[in-house]
């Protein structure tokens, strides 16, 4: 196959959603469709179940097994299918956002029951900023839920992107009766014995009287009328605004039963981008260009102390990547190679001679990488686009065995490169302060620098707000604001300037007070 062929007909994507609303199991319906698996069930939940909250540990094997699933490859009607895992805790948070970095557009699943969730919120506001298109998957028809428009109004209000709905539900819950596919004008009946979808009849006018021979005449009058609506209140579907990321097509299904799983399917691979140009700091890159590059968005540890290995995964942004063949780490100025690069199919992981813009590999590594990190045939050439959000928790790591300060250091250091968390330094004290997302994440790293760097810490808790990563173009404001703030300011792992708010006020009144400092909420602005 020609090469730009290759490249074009590879869709690299996420399914995200807030815990329990079913991105799982859309997952393996996908994988099924997809002949990756035969049997449902095969998929293991990267969910880290409620009851193991308190059990880190348990929660590590757990993503130990999410490592084969991290991305799962997949042929689909001509299409090379790459779908993007995502740590179910929210604690991990940050590892999901990084992996957006990483796609070309998203789905996103929503509980028909349940609405808009705070995770859904919070992931949506990363794929505005980077302007990734979206699909929503309206999930769990089969049982009682919200009104259908109540749920796009909600969808438009709470994650701010204007819908246009391509399938229609014809009732819900027990009397769920199917879908109206508007995108395809098809009419899909569901049979809840059967649990799929028993007929899909082609119908290109709803106001034909034969719509009656397929459901209730009160159903078939109210679709007619949901229809009418929809024409009128939303736009004509346009695949270039959906593509620039500013309207999101709806879909409505049930995950679980199969339903209008294929009907998201089909319309993604006619619709999704396939692999997008990328900004690096000098250029942008095109996914069709001849050299090699591509980037690392995730680091994944080996937890067994004798084996300190890890797997960088690199999302190839251009070119073709091929084994043993010399590239450049553009942070060492070094060159590389890599003799066993492995591809993700379906479950299995294998060693791979050569993948193309959109794939996505993993490549062992002993410490030589950061996320963040380009590599490429030879450009120097830096990928951005990794922001750092604001922590939500903050605590100074304190060292316990003072003949141990090196290798306490060394261990901080490489853990903030795997991304386990966030490393400041207060520029008062010079004492270093961690930032997570979610307690687990302190329970992890004091663990692993005991058992991986034989480094005791503790934590002194430290009840800040956020950090804000501050600029201006009054040089003597900001000097300003760092002498009145001296003892709130630190420098982030890059050495830049953050602000540690200690409460939403304290905030506030400093936004009044410096009218000329701008304070960002990630790092990248
Ligand atoms: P997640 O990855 O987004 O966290 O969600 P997951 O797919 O694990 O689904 C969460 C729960 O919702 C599961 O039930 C799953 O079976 C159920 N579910 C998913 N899709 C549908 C649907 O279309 N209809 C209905 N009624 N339920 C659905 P569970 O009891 O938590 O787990 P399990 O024991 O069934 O695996």
């Amino acid at each position: 196959m020609a090469y730009a062929e290759e490249i074009r007909r590879r869709r690299t994507f996420a399914i995200v959603s807030h815990p329990d609303a079913g991105k799982t199991t859309l997952t393996e319906k996908l994988l099924l469709f997809g002949g990756a698996i035969h049997v449902a069930g095969a998929v293991k939940s990267n969910k880290i179940k409620k009851t193991a909250t308190s059990d880190w540990m348990e929660i590590e094997k757990q993503r130990g097994i999410s490592v084969a699933t991290s991305v799962m490859a997949f042929d689909y009607a001509g299409h090379k299918i790459n779908i993007l895992d995502t740590p179910g805790h929210q604690d991990f948070a940050e590892d999901t956002f990084r992996t957006l970095t990483a796609v070309d557009s998203v789905i996103i699943v929503i509980d028909a029951a349940k609405g808009v969730e705070a995770q859904t919120r919070k992931l949506m506001e990363v794929c505005r900023m980077r302007k990734t298109p979206v699909i929503v998957f309206v999930n769990k028809l089969d049982r009682d839920g919200k009104d259908p428009f109540d749920l796009l109004d909600e969808v438009e209000e709470e994650l701010q992107i204007k819908v246009r709905p391509l399938s229609w539900p014809i009732d819900m819950g027990q009397r769920f009766k199917g879908v109206y596919n508007i995108y395809e004008k098809k009419l899909d009946i569901y049979t809840p014995s059967k649990q799929y979808v028993t007929e899909s009849i082609e119908f290109k006018d709803v106001n034909s009287t034969e719509l009656e021979k397929h459901i209730d005449a009160p159903l078939a009058v109210k679709l007619r009328e949901d229809l009418e609506l929809i024409e009128g209140v939303y736009p004509a579907f346009d695949v270039d605004t959906y593509l620039k990321g500013d309207i999101a097509p709806v879909f409505f299904g049930s995950a679980l039963n199969n339903f209008g799983v294929k009907e998201l399917l089909d319309c993604f691979v006619r619709i999704a981008p396939s692999p997008r140009p990328v900004q690096a700091l000098e250029r942008v890159v095109d996914p069709e260009e001849e050299n090699f590059t591509g980037f690392i968005f995730k680091i994944h540890a080996n937890m067994d102390p004798n084996h300190r290995s890890c797997i960088a995964f690199v999302k190839i942004c251009s070119g073709k990547f091929e084994r043993n063949a010399n590239y450049r780490h553009v942070r060492f100025d070094k060159i590389m190679r890599f003799s066993s690069p492995t591809a993700f199919m379906a479950q299995k992981k294998e060693v791979v001679d050569e993948a193309f813009a959109g794939d996505i590999i993993g490549l062992p590594d002993t410490g030589n990488f950061t996320i963040g990190d380009t590599l490429t045939a030879g450009e120097n050439l830096h990928f951005k686009g990794l922001p750092s959000f604001s922590p939500e928790m903050f605590n100074y790591i304190e060292n316990v065995d003072p003949m141990k300060a090196k290798q306490l250091n060394k261990g901080i250091e490489q853990l903030m490169d795997e991304g386990v968390a966030q490393l400041f330094t207060n520029r008062f004290n010079g004492r270093k302060i961690i930032g997570t997302v979610g307690q687990l994440q302190f329970e992890v790293i004091q663990y692993r620098l005991l058992h991986e760097y034989g480094a005791q810490c503790k934590w002194e808790p430290l009840s800040l707000y956020k950090a804000c990563w501050i600029e201006s173009g009054d040089a003597e404001m900001l000097e300003n604001f760092k002498k009145r703030k001296v003892q709130y300011m630190a420098w982030d792992k890059e050495g830049r300037d953050v602000y540690l708010a200690d409460s939403s006020y304290v905030l506030t009144m400093a936004q009044q007070d410096f009218p000329a400092i701008k304070f960002h909420f990630t790092s990248e602005f």
